[in-house]
């Protein structure tokens, strides 16, 4: 069975870099999660600080050492800079295989492809490393670009999830599109 045990790989496609986050990336990475235009689509309140940043920064690396969760910084291997974050919000290896993944970019960068790219290389390591079989993300319905990024990457859309969560911006719940990608999927694209 995989285990990280609080150590995140680091990972490199053409473009980028993906790595650990550290305190230092608050402030980066609070111009994205303390962005309406980004939050929106991620089910999450807007972070109100540096300091908030960090402690979630701190929250994920610490999850990581249970197991819980993965989350990479997607840094630019030209200029260094710390683009956006991607990893797996959760995964369930016994008797499943599963695991679902979650990831946002700063709005800058949006439409160049990096996304596509950088998970590439976390599925690659979800399939082969991690060992899962089946690989899940779950969009918002209106959210075009990521629903559109997950079926270039040969995602397939499963069916719609009716008040799936609690919605954390205002009452109520959220409906949630269910996509997913299976290993051999995934092996079969590669081959092609
Ligand atoms: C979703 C996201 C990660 C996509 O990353 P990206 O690197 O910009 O992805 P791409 O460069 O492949 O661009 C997205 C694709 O959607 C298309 N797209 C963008 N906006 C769209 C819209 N409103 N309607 C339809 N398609 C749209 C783009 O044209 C592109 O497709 P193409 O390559 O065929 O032209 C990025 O937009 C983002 O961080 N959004 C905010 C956070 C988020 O939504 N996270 C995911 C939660 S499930």
């Amino acid at each position: 069975m995989y285990r990280c045990g609080g150590v995140i790989p680091e990972l490199e496609s053409s473009r980028l870099r993906l790595r650990q986050l550290e305190d230092n990336d608050a402030p980066q990475l609070f111009k994205y999660w303390g962005d309406d235009e980004v939050v929106r689509y991620l089910n999450m309140s807007r972070l109100e600080s540096v300091q908030d940043t960090l402690d979630m920064i701190n929250l994920l690396n610490g999850l990581s050492e249970t197991e819980d969760t993965l989350r990479w910084g997607i840094e630019l291997k030209e200029t260094g800079a710390l683009i956006g974050s991607c990893g797996f919000n959760v995964w369930q290896l016994a008797g499943a295989n599963r695991g679902e993944i979650g990831y946002d970019l700063g709005t800058a960068y949006w439409g160049r492809g990096y996304m596509p790219e950088a998970l590439l290389t976390m599925l690659e390591f979800g399939y082969s490393v991690m060992g899962l079989n089946r690989i899940e993300a779950l969009v918002l319905p209106e959210n075009a670009a990521s629903r559109r990024m997950l079926s270039k990457l040969g995602f397939q859309e499963e069916g719609l999830l009716r008040e799936y969560q609690q919605n954390e911006q205002e009452e109520g719940y959220i409906d949630l599109h269910l996509y997913a990608l299976l290993r051999r999927e995934f092996a079969q694209r590669r081959r092609k």
